[in-house]
């Protein structure tokens, strides 16, 4: 195989056999094959696209590079979460403790934030004694004992999926379909689990902003899925507008605790018990009525809570954060702003106000930048919303008050007021599974 000759192919519209795809992956975690030829090969893919069997032949080349996590010492079928990433989204704090509750198994493995997105295992770090590096025999352990563990993401699991996503990340190659969807399918595949559900979020804060987009991207990702054997479904959630109020590693854990309270916003509680009903479905096979009727009742009743309340206990943590969230980390600094005329929230771009966030040290703008866990803002108001003059938008959180005017500079700019009131954005759009594609608006 020529390097010269795959590129040529691809770039000439041309289709690539499953071991051109599988040796130019090995060759390419080798060492063998340059960054300036792969970097070619990856624009000739985002311009020509792939086919399914192209797509799934490079999930399978990423995922068998590393790691091919073994889940067999926790008896029953595992399941998996995973979301596209968004502003706000602890959803994986409330609807995996809400899915365990219910007697699924979950060994996850989750990301760290980068830009303008946060990231589960940062949220978790923000837990005082929060141990995101386990044995695997630990991690198993917990599983089987409390039915969730969640751990960072080690460094063997799709080490191809790293290398070419850190060269996609500097050549403008991110944002194509079938990269995107053998990336986090090839980290899915080898993280183990029988089961994944997946949150495709869309709109201004997600990386698809159009609902056909992610539509598209949730049909390519299910369809790898149960190609691999794996259940797969996918639901489509709205990122046009930040989830719940809270953005922040340590005001998201806060957030999800009163969540699971039955004391959470409505938009992140719909979409939580959305997500879990999803996950009970695959793993138990039951109705989608069924599941939603067992997460709503392990919702009211607390099993829920004391399912999280038992993670952060058997990972290290201080679990009394659960009934006492105020000894969470606190940020010394804090700013509000205010309406500056009376008017609607017409709109928030969620991506900002993800980047607002990150400026006051909560999220990281390069892999190494350090966090602070206190850091972030509350929305007391959101799209739709009506402000007067003066009422307060938005509170600002920082251990670095120098920090605080560049973040509110850059969220005013994220907000666009209106004498009109903007139409209501469902909060799930669709529904992806083996049977096809179920809308909802
Ligand atoms: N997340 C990933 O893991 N990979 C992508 O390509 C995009 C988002």
């Amino acid at each position: 195989m020529r390097m010269y000759d795959l590129i040529l192919k691809k770039r000439n519209g041309g289709t690539l056999a499953e071991a051109e795809i599988r040796a130019m992956v090995n060759d390419y975690v080798a060492g063998k094959i340059p960054d300036y030829q792969m970097s070619a090969m990856l624009m000739a893919i985002w311009f020509k696209g792939m086919d399914d069997a192209e797509t799934y032949a490079l999930t399978a080349a990423l995922a068998e590079s590393g790691d091919q996590v073994d889940l067999s010492a926790i008896p029953g079928r595992k399941a998996d979460k995973h979301s596209t990433g968004g502003v706000g989204d602890k959803t994986s704090l409330v609807a995996l403790p809400l899915a365990a509750a219910c007697g699924v198994k979950i060994a996850k493995m989750s990301g760290r934030g980068l830009g303008h997105t946060g990231g589960t295992v940062d949220k978790l770090e923000a837990i005082p004694g929060f141990r995101t590096t386990l044995s695997r025999e630990d991690f198993f352990r917990i599983v089987n004992e409390t039915g969730l563990a969640l751990i960072g993401q080690s460094g063997d699991l799709a080490p191809g999926d790293k290398k070419l996503y850190a060269l996609r990340d500097v050549t403008a190659t991110v944002d194509s379909i079938p990269l995107i969807a053998a990336s986090i399918m090839s980290k899915k595949i080898a993280a183990g689990s029988d089961c994944i559900l997946l949150d495709v979020k869309t709109g201004s804060g997600a990386f698809m902003k159009t609902l056909d987009e992610s539509i598209l991207l949730a049909e390519k990702m299910v369809a790898i899925g149960e190609r691999a054997g794996r259940r797969t479904a996918a639901l489509v959630t709205d990122m046009d507008i930040p989830l719940g109020r809270k953005i922040g590693n340590a005001l998201e854990v806060e957030e999800a605790i009163d969540t699971l309270r039955g004391d959470g916003p409505l938009d992140l509680t719909e979409v939580s018990l959305s997500l879990a009903a999803g996950m009970l479905e695959l793993a138990l096979d039951l109705s989608p009525a069924e599941s939603r009727r067992r997460v709503e009742a392990a919702l009211h009743d607390g099993h829920a809570l004391a399912s999280l309340k038992a993670m952060i206990a058997a990972q290290g943590g201080d679990s009394t954060v659960v009934d006492e969230p105020s000894r969470l980390p606190q940020a010394r600094f804090s700013a509000g702003l205010d309406a500056w005329e009376d008017a609607y929230i017409d709109h928030m771009n969620a991506e900002e106000i993800g980047v607002a966030s990150s400026l006051l040290g909560a999220g990281r703008m390069t892999l190494d930048s350090k966090i602070d866990p206190a850091a972030g803002l509350i929305l007391l108001k959101k799209t739709g919303d009506y402000v007067r003059k003066g009422d307060a938008i938005a509170e600002f959180r920082t251990n670095d008050r120098v920090l605080l005017s560049a973040a509110m500079e850059r969220f005013r700019g994220a907000l666009r007021l209106s004498k009109q009131a903007p139409p209501d954005e469902p909060l799930i759009y669709a529904k992806i599974d083996r049977d096809g594609v179920t809308r909802y608006s």
